[in-house]
Order: structure tokens, then sequence, then C-alpha cells
């Protein structure tokens, strides 16, 4: 398989990822490790971000530092479930402006639906960390790409907590230029489109809500 899919090697990622597959994890502490995890992909996946030299002066000398060369990238989750990983990616990236793309999957079809796009104009120079928890047939996920260059993102990596191999390999199919980073790669999707073994329906187990 083609593939732009990492999977992050990290025993503390691992070590989160354990309560939020577990049924048993109400959803005050799934919402809780979900930020974690969204704040330990966005420290991976701003790894390389171009740097430039800063003149400084600590209270004992004046140096050169290393700094970002660009403002920070947008970050965008996509609804719902997205929103618990920008919890986490805020606290690193503060001043990131936030787009928010709303999708729900068709439960028949599995195709997502669209029902609000809403971008920074900012996107155009800053370039976009895009986050989703759940890769599945990656319909959602490839529509998110689609919207974000559309509005001129100069560049997209996707951040996401278990990916199924369909939706790995349709990304790379439709955005071969949109890393994917994850936490896991599991075995597969089940009937309904969920990922097995997955963790369930992470909209849901975020916030509360059945269905
Ligand atoms: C979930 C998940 C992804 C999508 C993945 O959202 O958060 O966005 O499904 O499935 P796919 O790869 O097959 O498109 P859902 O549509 O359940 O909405 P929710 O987050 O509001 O529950
Ligand atoms: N969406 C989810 O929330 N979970 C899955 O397993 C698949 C799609």
């Amino acid at each position: 398989m083609t593939t732009t899919l990492r999977v992050l090697d990290h025993a503390l990622l691992r070590h989160k990822l354990a309560p939020l597959r577990d049924a048993a994890t109400p959803s005050p502490a799934f919402r809780r490790r979900l930020a974690e995890v969204g704040a330990m992909l966005a420290v991976e996946a701003t790894r390389q971000l171009p740097e430039t030299t800063a003149r400084i002066a600590t209270p004992l000398a004046a140096m050169a530092h290393r700094v970002l060369a660009a403002p920070e990238p947008c970050l965008v989750p996509v609804l719902r479930a997205g929103l618990g990983l920008l919890e986490g990616a805020r606290l690193i990236l503060p001043d990131a402006p936030v787009g928010h793309i709303g999708l729900v999957r068709d439960e028949a079809t599995l195709r997502p639906s669209e029902y609000v796009l809403r971008l920074p104009p900012d996107l155009k120079r800053r370039g976009a960390l895009l986050l989703d928890p759940m890769l599945a047939t990656g319909g959602s996920a490839a529509a998110a790409v689609a919207r974000l260059k559309a509005a001129g993102a100069p560049w997209i990596r996707l951040l996401c907590v278990v990916a199924a191999p369909e939706g790995a390999a349709r990304l790379a199919a439709e955005h071969p230029d949109v890393p994917v980073l994850a936490a896991a790669l599991d075995e597969r999707l089940d009937h309904r489109g969920y990922i097995v073994p997955g963790l369930g329906d992470a909209g849901d187990r975020c916030f509360g809500t059945e269905g």
C-alpha cells in the first residue's frame, strides 16, 4: 500500500491511547486524554517547521537563537471529535488561528456531509494542521483536505489518533502531498465503517452523546 501515514512511535502516546480505547473510560477522562494526545501530535507535527535566527538577550548575555521562520500554522478541527484534539494542540500553538470544518458521516452511505465551514484568511500564509481523531474510510479527511486546499493552504498535515488501512490508502491516493501522523494504525473497518479495534465513536465519547 502506498501510504503517507506515519505512526508515531512513542511509549507515552501508547500509554494515553489505552484509556481512549477502553470502553469503560467516562467522557471527561476521554476528553482529557484526547487533549493530551492532541498536544503530543502537535509537537511532533511541528518538529520540522522552517526556522530562522533571532537575536535575543538573556539576563546574562546576547545570543542568536533559532525561532520559527513563519507564524504558527492554523489549527483546523473536523467537528465534532477534532475539538478534543484541538484543546491540547492549542496549548502548544497558542497563537494559531482556528478554523472549523463540520462534517458528519451518513450512517448508511458512510459519505460525509458538510454543515459548517469557517476558515481563517491567514490559512494562505500559515499552512494547517488538520485535526480529526478517526481516519476510517477516509471520506471525511479527504473532504476536509480538499476544503483547505481550495482555501489556499500552502501545506497541510493531518493529525489523527487511530487510522484504518482503508482510510490511510484513500488519503494517500487522493492527497499524496498530505502527510498523516497517527497514534495507531488498526486492523480494519467493520461493516458499519467503524475502526476495529478502534475506540468507538470518538465524537459521542468526547461529548457524552449517543448515535
Ligand atoms: C467521525 C470522525 C471522523 C469521521 C471518520 O465523525 O470524527 O470525522 O467519523 O470517518 P470516515 O473516515 O469514514 O469519514 P462523525 O461523522 O461520526 O461525526 P462526529 O464527530 O460529530 O461524531
Ligand atoms: N468515526 C468514529 O468516531 N469512529 C470510528 O471507528 C469510525 C468513524
